[in-house]
């Protein structure tokens, strides 16, 4: 399966730090948010990533370009420590591929120029400033692959509960469980009946939230075509999704034990994140620990 991840939005909840760069560079302990999620889909098996990029994210190439003179520079003055990061970078076995939304109306026109990389595959769309840290192996996307090949699913995303007053922040699903099937489903998966883009309270019709992993058949694409304007004045992949629900079934599958989701588009969950992988960096994690611990007694 090829891999799409949209990183076109302006991320101006996460100003000002994002006037000039691009949230999914921002850093979360050692690595930008968007390395994190690369290594997701190549643990995933994906080898093929589109990166729709946009207005002020030519930091997003240039990070995954390969530095020969850079490599050699830290080689010239025994920058070990340093090189073995960068060679962790460099050695990724995925192929990166961009292209630009010129104009940033939503997420779903920034899906719908995968259009031509994708081709007539299934794939995988993985939100560019959401992390889902997996302790597990396979990790979560991968679960998710295999779940979405079994079920004949038009399409199949990630979701998790959320406190319900966080629904209008969200697509926000309604799912029954699966009726009498032959196969064997993993734990915590669901058919999905409805689904709704950032619904009040009062309308949410449950507290599981879409968490920025998808994987879709190509027609998904003429249903972002049909699909106007909705919430916040963009165009919205949830209403391209509702559109195709009509076609055929849709699954979903909730993080499971050990998967993690990291929201990284807003300050106070961006610096949630940021604690979190400084606590598992085994270098610094022990001294974050301490000092936390030292903030906590004062
Ligand atoms: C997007 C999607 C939404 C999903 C969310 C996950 O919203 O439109 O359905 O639940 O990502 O992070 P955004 O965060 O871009 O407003």
């Amino acid at each position: 399966m090829k891999g799409v991840i949209p990183a076109a939005g302006l991320g101006t909840r996460m100003l000002p730090a994002t006037k000039s760069q691009p949230k999914e560079m921002l850093p979360v302990a050692r690595k930008p948010v968007i390395q994190y999620i690369v290594e997701e889909l190549e643990k995933a098996g994906i080898r093929e990533i589109l990166i729709v990029t946009g207005k002020n994210k030519r930091a997003i190439d240039e990070h995954f370009d390969r530095d020969p003179i850079l490599l050699e520079d830290l080689r010239r003055r025994n920058k070990y420590h340093q090189i073995q990061f960068l060679e962790e970078l460099e050695n990724l076995n995925i192929e990166i591929y961009y292209t630009r939304q010129t104009i940033p109306t939503g997420l779903a026109d920034a899906v719908y120029k995968a259009k031509n990389f994708v081709g007539d595959e299934e794939f995988v769309v993985a939100l560019g400033d959401t992390i889902i840290d997996s302790a597990n192996n396979p990790n979560h996307l991968q679960r998710l692959i295999d779940f979405h090949k079994n079920s004949g699913a038009l399409c199949t995303v990630s979701t998790e509960e959320i406190p319900r007053e966080h629904c209008n922040r969200y697509g926000i699903l309604d799912v029954q469980p699966f009726t009498s099937s032959t196969q064997s489903k993993p734990e915590n998966s669901f058919v999905v009946k409805d689904l709704v883009e950032k619904p009040s309270i009062k309308e949410a019709p449950s507290n599981l939230a879409i968490c920025g992993r998808y994987i879709f058949k190509p027609t998904i694409f003429d249903y972002i075509d049909k699909t106007t304007v909705g919430v916040g004045g963009e165009k919205q992949l949830t209403d391209a999704m509702k559109g195709m629900l009509e076609a055929g079934p849709m699954t979903a599958l909730q993080l499971g034990p050990n998967e993690i989701r990291y929201d990284t588009g807003t300050f106070p969950l961006y610096a949630k994140a940021f604690i979190a992988m400084c606590l598992q960096d085994e270098e610094i994690g022990p001294e974050i620990k301490e000092y936390l611990t030292k903030l906590n007694l004062s």
